[in-house]
């Protein structure tokens, strides 16, 4: 097979929510789907208790599958689907925004009874402002759910991006009769626990399906569906595949219900892999060289060793396991012959991977994230990766003053490897980390122990509000504990706002200073 089809053939993904609302189920069903699971329940033991928190190798230990099931690929309908996990609860790092910068699309999963929730409009943000194609599944309908036109309602308006139900529910909760798929014109019959039926809508009339034509819940939806095709947007596979429209299916990853026709729908129109911008061109996936980037760094996988695993996103050509490659940065040639990709709950070692795959490299501590591998004459980077929001702060010092050498170097590589983001009070020079989620803190705490033998105190500073400030417009009279004048990597200066009230207070009072929201989405 030429190195076109392998691409078109893949279908790289990442599926984001809030916890709880079925991220893990609906994973497991299509590992099921693709036959890579016997069964269901397999995919991690998340009820495995409480860690304790302070020991990572712990964390590591008990998370076992989790951690090893970052990535799960498996053959589907002729297509090869790479799933990507996003962590959250505890797991919730920097890690989780930037494995969206490896995917082609998305399927954000949104809990029927609850509506869009927190880490859902978080990661989604990342994605409209990437421009990746999202498709919706709302989840639970045999629940008794929120109003489907409702949910519609605050998808468009809490999320800003139109919305195309490609199935609508008949009935929810004890009366959840099945979905009527307004794509493939049929009407879907949910069981219960027995398997669900397809009925074409023009066998409505036939005598056998009478009963169901004659319910008023489904002559209620028929009717709603009626006003939908004409007050709603037309489907655009164009606009999807921009990150403007999103498909929106129904059902219940639990039951399983709707998943068949939402997954081989999704397969068929989610995007293969994409060209990807370098500092100053753009790369597709079918240039002949192999090319790929890491975006993420998994530290301890193994707590024998001190070893790491850089995920590497391959973006062109064919990767082949030994093959020498450099790292654009430094210009060093470098054996990857300790390469793994991760099936479900093993790592097994990956011969080949094309555009679109993911595949795990040994790291003896050369790589940072962002970085470019490559094979071949013609030397490129791909573009930096961005930072994410950080909502937490910590200020931090050495335990011991005088290993103040030491903890220098562990922050600073531990910041270059974009573990934390590091910030610097002004005029104080203090050290100030942020992170998107506790796990960063624990992570840190320990690999400075045991990376670099200093012992660190973390005092916490709260969640805060980041604006940037243009560098004429600084005057440090205006700030202090509450409201922290810092400076960022690129010696930016930005204020951490101590909350909502500090900021609007600060809006009101110097209507003159302009306070830039560098993660603000339109
Ligand atoms: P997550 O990975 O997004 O955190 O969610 P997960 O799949 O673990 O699902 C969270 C809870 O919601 C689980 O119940 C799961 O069984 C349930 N769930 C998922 N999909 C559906 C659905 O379509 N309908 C209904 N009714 N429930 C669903 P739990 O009681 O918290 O866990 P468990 O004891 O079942 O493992």
């Amino acid at each position: 097979m030429g190195l076109q089809e392998e691409v078109q053939k893949r279908k790289t993904f990442a599926i984001i929510s809030h916890p709880d609302a079925g991220k893990t189920t609906m994973t497991e069903k299509l590992l099921l789907q693709g036959n890579l699971i016997r069964s269901a329940g397999t995919v991690k033991g998340k009820k495995s208790g409480k860690f304790a928190t302070s020991d990572w190798m712990e964390i590591e230990k008990q998370r076992g599958i989790s951690v090893t099931s970052s990535v799960m690929n498996f053959e589907y309908e002729g297509f090869k689907v790479n799933i990507l996990d996003t962590p959250g609860h505890e797991d919730f790092s920097e890690d989780t925004y930037r494995t969206l910068t490896a995917v082609d699309s998305v399927v954000m999963i949104i809990d029927a009874t609850k509506g869009i929730e927190a880490q859902t409009i978080k990661l989604f943000k990342v994605c409209k402002m990437r421009g990746i194609p999202i498709f919706t599944f709302i989840n639970k309908l045999d629940r008794e759910s929120r109003d489907p036109l409702d949910l519609m309602d605050q998808i468009e308006e809490v999320l800003n991006i139109e919305t195309y139900p490609m199935n609508w529910p008949v009935g929810m909760g004890k009366r959840f009769l099945g979905i009527l798929d307004r794509y493939h014109n049929q009407f879907i019959q949910f069981n219960g626990n027995e398997e669900e039926t397809y009925i074409d809508l023009k066998d409505m009339d036939l005598p056998e399906n009478k009963a169901i034509a004659e319910n008023p819940t489904y002559q209620e939806t028929v009717e709603e569906l009626e006003l939908l095709n004409e007050a709603g947007d037309q489907f655009s596979l164009e606009r999807v595949l921009a990150g403007e429209q999103t498909p929106v299916f129904f059902g219940s990853a639990l039951a399983p219900f709707g998943i068949e026709v939402f997954f081989n729908t999704f397969v068929k129109m989610a995007p293969a892999p994409g060209p990807r911008r370098t500092k100053d061109e753009v790369i597709h996936p079918d240039y002949p060289d192999f090319s790929g980037f890491i975006f993420k760094i998994q530290a301890n996988m193994n707590p024998q060793h001190r070893d790491r695993v850089a995920f590497l996103r391959v973006c062109s050509g064919r990767f082949e396991r030994g093959m020498n490659v450099q790292l654009a940065r430094t210009g060093k040639t470098i054996r990857l012959g300790q390469t793994q990709q991760f099936v479900a709950s093993s790592r097994d070692t990956v011969e080949e991977a094309y555009p679109g795959d993911i595949i795990g490299i040994y790291d003896p501590g050369s790589y940072r994230i962002g970085d470019t591998l490559l094979d071949g004459k013609n030397v490129f980077e791909y573009d930096e990766l961005p930072s994410f929001p950080p909502e937490l702060f910590q200020r931090v010092s050495a335990k011991n003053v005088m290993k103040a050498k030491q903890f220098r170097k562990g922050i600073e590589q531990l910041v270059q490897e974009g573990a934390i983001q590091l910030f610097r009070g002004y005029p104080t020079d203090s050290y100030i980390i942020g992170a998107v989620g506790q796990l960063q803190y624990e992570v840190f705490q320990h690999r400075m122990k045991n990376e670099y033998n200093v012992e660190v105190m973390l005092e916490s500073i709260g969640d805060r509000i980041p604006r940037w400030l243009k560098k004429e417009q600084v005057d440090t009279k205006l700030f202090d504990e509450r409201n922290l004048l810092v400076k960022d990597r690129d010696d930016e200066f930005l204020v951490l706002f101590k909350n909502d009230f500090a900021l609007r207070w600060f809006v009101d009072k110097h209507a003159d200073i302009e306070l830039i929201d560098l993660f603000e989405v339109n």
